[in-house]
């Protein structure tokens, strides 16, 4: 198929799949969202914050980096050279160089390269940054009320700015990137960015703030061809989509061992749902992660229905207690239950579905109209 054509399909198949205003109605034009990014960058956040840059929806306030995929250090060096080849000037400062309490895992190297973006980065002078990536996410805010923080790496920083500046944290809407209900990708039970860091993930669960979870089982949905994306990004793309085709080609192929076929880019699931809500499902939940070293390590653990949070709530002892005098004359199991879900209300919305075709389209689209 011709580019020229090929483009022309892209965009119907957009603008078939997001839904169009009935006859007579205006459509309305899509809300400008505040954004400010925690990353680990890491090649499929790079390609998320590309999107971001890219799509007019957008108004990027800032970011912090955050040891993740990579170190701090490299992953500093590939956002700003990111930014330079976008060329955009946003504040950057350097968080997290490690977990709050485990030892940086170096696994990310396998999917996104010694660097964190298989070689495309270049160094910069970090020294000059901010170091105080909490303080940057709070003064963000403060500037910024509503503002949306996205969270694309393991949630050190977003947990000791939480810590540290709650007040200001306040009005934010944590989205991040982070648990599974079903399998996981660092383990078989828990996702990369909860594995990295769960005592940092447990803490902003506990924090009482606006937190939405977007889950690997949602974006595990967002798959793009592991043949074709690497090769428009290079050929339409512009500089960006030149400079991203190479270190995207490499980590679709480490997902799919060297075979053809669909790769998740996992990023892009959290950020176009910020900007389109609409193309995702959030569920009230009450979500643990398992600070343990073992096997659990990372895992989550979502309650979305009665019976899941009140045996998640109360002991197996409690339980018993209740099942032995239920039936008893004047005994009120309802307001038993209702005692034990109110002593732990929900702590999250947890994004478990997304309209991954819908999304990826929209991605390639936004990357390769240039
Ligand atoms: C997450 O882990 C990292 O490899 C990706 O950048 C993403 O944030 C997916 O589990
Ligand atoms: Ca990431």
């Amino acid at each position: 198929m011709s580019t020229h054509l090929r483009r022309i399909v892209l965009l119907l198949a957009v603008l078939l799949s997001v839904s169009l205003p009935a006859a007579g109605t205006v459509a309305a034009a899509q809300p400008t969202v505040k954004v400010f990014v925690d990353t680990d960058i890491g090649v499929d956040d790079a390609v998320a914050i590309a999107y971001l840059l890219r799509s007019r929806e957008a108004d990027v306030l800032g970011f912090t980096t955050v040891a993740g995929n990579t170190t701090v250090e490299n992953a500093t060096n590939n956002l700003l050279t990111l930014l330079d080849v976008a060329g955009v000037q946003e504040p950057v400062a350097v968080g997290a160089a490690a977990p709050l309490q485990f030892p940086r895992s170096r696994t990310g190297a396998f999917v996104h390269g010694p660097d964190g973006l298989w070689f495309a980065g270049t160094p910069h002078d970090l020294a000059s940054l901010p170091q105080d990536a909490p303080a940057a996410i709070a003064a963000a805010a403060r500037a910024n009320p509503g503002m949306t923080l996205l969270a694309l790496g393991p949630l050190t920083n977003v947990a000791q700015a939480a810590q540290r500046f709650p007040e200001d944290l306040r009005s934010v809407k944590i989205v991040a990137l982070a648990g599974t209900r079903g399998p996981g990708n660092s383990s078989p039970v828990a996702e990369f960015n909860a594995f990295f860091d769960p005592h940092a993930l447990d803490i902003v669960l506990e924090s009482g703030l606006d937190v939405t979870l977007v889950t690997l089982d949602a974006f595990s949905t967002v798959t793009f061809d592991s043949a074709e994306f690497p090769q428009h990004l290079a050929q339409e793309g512009g500089a960006l989509g030149q400079f991203l085709a190479q270190p995207v080609g490499a980590y679709m192929m480490a997902q799919t061992q060297g075979a053809s076929g669909p790769a998740a880019i996992a990023d892009v699931a959290a950020a176009v749902y910020v900007l389109r809500p609409h193309l995702g499902q959030a569920t009230s939940a009450l979500v643990d992660v398992s600070t343990d070293t073992g096997l659990t390590r990372g895992q989550t653990v979502m309650a979305t229905t009665v019976n899941q949070r009140v045996t998640m709530i109360a002991t197996d002892a409690q339980l018993s207690e209740l099942a032995d005098k239920f039936l008893t004359p004047g005994f009120d199991l309802a307001l038993a239950l209702g005692q034990i879900l109110m002593s732990r209300p929900d702590n999250a919305q947890v994004v478990l579905v997304v309209k991954g075709k819908t999304i990826a389209r929209l991605v390639e689209h936004a990357l390769t109209r240039y």
